[in-house]
């Protein structure tokens, strides 16, 4: 399990789960957020989408260690600009 801190909706989380467990996961069974829905599972319905800092992302393919990756970066730069997420994020290979 692991420990993940991040906020939704504004407002701040955290979940001990999994760390291969998908984001839509996380925010439909352990959020209790069912908003979020579940299509195919492979990244090509678009059912899932939320935004992650901003950009629609599929949370069926998503997995946790995105969300840390980001929230690292937030905690060193909390205003980062596109070109510093995208440089950040691109260290994920899971990505
Ligand atoms: S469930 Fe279809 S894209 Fe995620």
């Amino acid at each position: 399990m692991a420990a993940i801190a991040f906020t939704i909706n504004g407002k701040a989380v955290s979940v001990d789960v999994e760390p291969d467990t998908p984001l839509l996961w996380v925010i439909r069974e352990h959020l209790k957020l069912t908003g979020t829905k579940f299509g195919c599972g492979i990244a090509q319905c678009g059912a899932c989408t939320v935004h992650l800092d901003g950009e629609p992302t599929r949370s069926c393919s998503v997995q946790s260690g995105q969300i840390m990756q980001a929230a690292a970066l937030l905690q060193k730069n909390p205003r980062p600009t596109r070109d510093q997420i995208i440089a950040h994020m691109d260290g994920n290979i899971c990505r």
